[in-house]
């Protein structure tokens, strides 16, 4: 085992995929992200901060939107490829800067959007990472958090972490939407909107993503085969092992 931490678990897992999360379509597209784009609408003066970047793809979207994007991830492949495909799509507006949600390194009030996508269930402190984005918000910030939710119910919740950390060891933990609301209303953020979705996983695809190791991937396939019917129904499991989750998109602005 060469890794210790549980960033350096992320990154380890992370670095060989950043061509497969800049060209995956579950990423790249989505009603979350026109929506986030409408949220935002044209705002010429402000600096946005797209934590846990990934592919880049808020960045992408929004870029056009903002004075300038801060494309923030631990990972330093990510960032490297983010760079090339926003220099190949002429967004001279994002900057990529290395590091961890949880210690941000940027002054106070510097942004006046944050955004983060499909990243929080990978980071070892849920709160403190929350916690640096209200830090690092204006006053009045707009706000936007998307990310897989759990059903909170513990049946399904069990399955969902259990299918997640099979996939990929650097998952921490889905949290619930209620989970959301109470984390970000006690940091001091107001929560204005949330958007619902149900999002399908085809299971070769979200696999082969993340390079899951055969015995994860068998591992899965033999635990979904023993599932009880409130399981299978909820996640909606096929014959492949392809599923749905539930994802939220919750709009709030720093009080
Ligand atoms: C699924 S990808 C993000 C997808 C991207 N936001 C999008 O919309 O397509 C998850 C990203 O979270 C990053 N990540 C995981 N833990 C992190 C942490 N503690 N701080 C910052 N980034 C983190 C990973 O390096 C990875 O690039």
């Amino acid at each position: 085992m060469k890794t210790n931490t549980h960033n350096a678990v992320v990154i380890d897992q992370y670095a060989t995929r950043a061509e497969a999360y800049l060209t995956s379509p579950v990423h790249a597209q989505g009603a979350d992200l026109q929506h986030m784009a409408n949220l935002i609408g044209p705002r010429p003066d402000a600096i946005a901060l797209d934590m846990g970047c990934g592919g880049g793809h808020v960045a992408f979207r929004i870029a056009g939107l903002v004075n300038k994007v801060v494309a923030y991830d631990l990972t330093a492949a990510m960032l490297t490829t983010v760079a090339a495909e926003a220099q190949r799509r002429g967004l001279q507006n994002i900057v990529t800067k290395q590091g961890a949600a949880e210690t941000l390194p940027c002054p106070d009030a510097s942004f006046d959007v944050v955004a983060t996508r499909y990243s929080a269930h990978h980071w070892h402190s849920f709160a403190q990472g929350l916690a640096q984005m209200h830090r690092a918000s204006k006053p009045g910030a707009l706000a936007l958090f998307m990310d897989v939710v759990t059903p909170g119910i513990a049946l399904l919740d069990t399955w969902l972490q259990s299918m997640e950390l099979l996939r990929d060891a650097s998952h921490v933990r889905n949290a619930s939407l209620a989970e959301w609301t109470s984390t970000l209303t006690n940091l001091g953020f107001a929560v204005d909107e949330v958007q619902k979705y149900r999002l399908r996983l085809d299971f070769t695809s979200w696999t082969e993503r993340m390079n899951t190791p055969a015995t994860h991937v068998a591992a899965i396939r033999s635990l979904q085969q023993r599932a009880a019917a409130a399981v299978t129904d909820y996640f909606e499991i096929e014959k492949d092992g392809s599923f749905v989750v539930d994802t939220v998109l919750i709009a709030a602005h720093k009080v």
